[in-house]
């Protein structure tokens, strides 16, 4: 039997994903939204695509979360984003309140399906739809990290001229102005950035990490990003169905890995057809924990909030 995957948010980043996913033929895809007609246009335009790129994936698109049932996976990009000028962190309580009204109709139906949350500020939502679902934490993932070190793979490869195939990079903590890219773990064909850039050039690149939801925003105004963001759910959802054990930074209920407990922070994760297979604790020197540190009390500021 196919898989199944379902989106809820059929706006940017949802039917991007969506689209992503058939085009890679991974599953059969349901679109859920609640403005009527447009997960059933959406889906039914990508649907009639399917014969042209030769994937015999079903896609539908509905209101009702009947049709989500039995899901393997269900991804939530559900809720508003940023525009000029805001912050991912403005969005918390309109998206909570989002949050709550979908987690409980998608957990009625795919009791057994594996959440990937995606809606801003993303920490806190993924913390927010462990709450809420229930689920054990290997079922409830927070997609930024693979964004994020997408974002550092592209500026290395282009400074250094080289493929981007050849660029592995790892970015921790909060999906925020906080998060912590790590040079030292990012590599160009095995050998350490640190090797090939001088410590400005690095130091500039991370900072264009940080900010490179926002430099979009800045181009877009009315929205945020949302090819890369949904490219990256779908190397989540590739890894997940076809339980590659794959090493990916994702957001993760830390139990005390890290240092930090009871929180929601990017860092690497083993995915496979169980969800979260392993944490994966790497070294970190005592500036870069600092600074990982940091990041996590920032979402837990947001969390606080929210009483998550
Ligand atoms: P969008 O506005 O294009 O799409 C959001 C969709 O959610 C809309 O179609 C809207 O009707 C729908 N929606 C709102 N409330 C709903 C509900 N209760 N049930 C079902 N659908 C509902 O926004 P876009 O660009 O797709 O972004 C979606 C979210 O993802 C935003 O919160 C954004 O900040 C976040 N995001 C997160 C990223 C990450 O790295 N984690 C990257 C990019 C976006
Ligand atoms: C991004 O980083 C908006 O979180 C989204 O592009």
């Amino acid at each position: 039997m196919r898989k199944k995957v379902s989106v809820v948010g059929s706006g940017h980043v949802g039917a991007t994903a969506a689209h992503w996913i058939a085009a890679k033929e991974l599953a059969d895809i349901v679109l859920i939204d609640i403005v009527e007609g447009v997960p059933q246009g959406k889906g039914l335009d990508l649907l009639e695509a399917m014969p042209i790129e030769k994937c015999d994936c079903r896609v539908i698109g509905t209101q009702d979360y009947a049709d989500t049932g039995n899901s393997d996976i269900v991804v939530v990009t559900a809720g508003v984003p940023r525009k000029p000028g805001m912050s991912r962190d403005d969005l918390l309580s309109t998206n909570y309140k989002i949050m709550k009204d979908v987690v409980a109709k998608v957990v009625q139906f795919s009791p057994n399906c594996i959440l990937i949350i995606v809606s801003n500020p993303l920490d806190a939502m993924a913390q927010a739809a462990y709450k809420l679902s229930g689920f054990p934490r290997q079922r409830v993932i927070g997609m930024a990290g693979v964004l994020d070190s997408a974002r550092f793979r592209t500026f290395i490869a282009n400074h250094l001229k080289v493929s981007v195939e050849n660029v592995t990079a790892f970015v921790l903590g909060g999906h925020g102005d906080t998060m912590v890219p790590l040079p030292r773990y990012s590599t160009v064909a095995g050998i350490p950035i640190t090797e090939l850039m001088d410590a400005p050039t690095i130091a500039g690149i991370v900072q264009r990490t940080r900010d490179g939801g926002a430099e979009i925003v800045k181009y877009l105004k009315t929205g945020s990003a949302y090819y890369a963001p949904s490219a990256a759910v779908t190397e989540m959802v590739e890894a997940i169905l076809k339980d590659k054990m794959k090493i990916l930074p994702c957001a993760a209920y830390l139990e005390g890995e890290y240092g930090i407990k009871g929180l929601y922070v990017g860092v690497p994760v083993k995915l496979g057809a169980r969800g979260i297979e392993q944490i994966i604790e790497i070294k970190l020197t005592a500036e870069e924990q600092e600074q990982l540190n940091r990041s996590a009390e920032a979402v837990r500021e947001l969390v606080r909030v929210i009483g998550v």
